[in-house]
């Protein structure tokens, strides 16, 4: 994308205003953006507040914003310029789809570029799961090792087991399983086989499965899709491992399943409050890994998700349509 961008309503060639909600984003991408609007950066790690982000938006063309911007009617109502929103996620459940195409404005996410990293990710869950290994590192550090005992951090094995795969993005996590001669079932909203898994239903896999790995988007289908009667149908010995979000797994009841011995252990790089608050009763089990939602947490990963973002802002701002828009019935007659 190339040439001067007009500024919103004015029909002017002064560069439209575009409100990112990071002070710095990795790669260069950005760049691409300074080039051509008037970037205002919020300047702090912290998402701006509800109040900062409606002030920042006044007289704003583009947002370009994560997924802790609640991106709502209320918010859009008093932002009256703006013409194009884009999410540096895939995800895009903070995001008022309908509100957005009522009013006209072209939303973006970055589809497809952060798949493998998180499948990375998830894979480092289920085997620090499996083989205790946040807990063991902790142990060791905390001078415990003070003998060579035979039945120190045992785990469960992750080769020859079966993997349960909820949600179609986690393909890249089953296409991994091979190397361990896992059996891989997946459930998902199609009822399709492939040639990396085959599918079940939920409460089959959930009972079948060794590990569950939890990949569907956020939606109002899938909000608290496992809570205590789901966990209750897992093995004991079973991991249950997140890297979609946190509100997919009822946390109350994981915990009770956690430190009752239901479950063996779990990974969430994803919880329902984010960042977690320090009352969260899941820090007391040793049993439960928590990483602060870093799954596509890749410098080149990021990276390409920010070139994905700038992508989408310009073709909004040049009124073209969005290379990774959300939703096209923006663009029907
Ligand atoms: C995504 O892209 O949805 C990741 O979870 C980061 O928010």
């Amino acid at each position: 994308m190339s040439g001067p961008l007009a500024a919103a309503d004015t029909g002017t060639l002064e560069p439209p205003r575009v409100v990112v909600t990071r002070p710095e984003l990795p790669g260069h991408g950005l760049t691409r953006l300074t080039d051509q609007a008037d970037v205002v950066c919020w300047d702090s790690k912290s998402p701006p507040s509800r109040e900062a982000l409606t002030d920042l938006l006044s007289g704003a063309a583009g947002l370009l914003c994560l997924n802790t911007e609640r991106v709502d009617a209320a918010l859009l109502d008093a932002a009256p310029h703006l013409r194009v929103v884009s999410n540096l996620a895939v995800g895009t459940d903070n995001l008022d789809i309908p509100a957005l195409t009522a009013r006209g404005i072209p939303a973006g996410n970055t589809p497809g570029v952060l798949t493998e990293t998180t499948a990375d990710l998830a894979w480092a869950l289920i085997l620090a799961c499996a083989r205790r290994i946040v807990e063991s590192d902790r142990y060791v550090r905390a001078g415990k090792w003070t003998g060579v005992n035979f039945d120190t951090m045992l785990g469960v094995d992750v080769h020859g087991a079966t993997l349960g795969i909820v949600g179609k993005i986690g393909r890249a996590v089953a296409q991994r399983a091979r190397g361990f001669q896992m059996r891989v079932v997946h459930s998902s909203r199609r009822p399709e086989s492939d040639e990396f898994s085959s599918w079940r239903p939920l409460d089959d896999l959930l009972r079948d499965a060794d590990i569950v790995s939890l990949h569907p988007p956020l939606t109002p289908d899938t909000r608290g899709l496992i809570g205590a009667r789901e966990l209750a149908l897992m093995k004991p010995t079973a991991i249950l491992v997140n890297t979609a979000r946190g509100p997919i797994v009822d946390q109350s009841a994981l915990h009770d399943a956690l430190s009752s011995g239901r479950l063996f252990a779990a990974g969430l790089d994803v919880m329902v409050v984010e960042p977690v608050p320090s009352t969260e009763a899941l820090f007391s089990l040793p049993n439960c890994i928590m990483l602060p939602h870093i799954g596509s947490a890749t410098l080149a990963t990021r990276a390409r998700m920010v070139d994905l973002a700038v992508d989408n802002i310009l073709a909004g701002l040049a009124g073209v349509r969005l290379p990774h828009c959300v939703n096209p019935d923006v663009y029907a007659e």
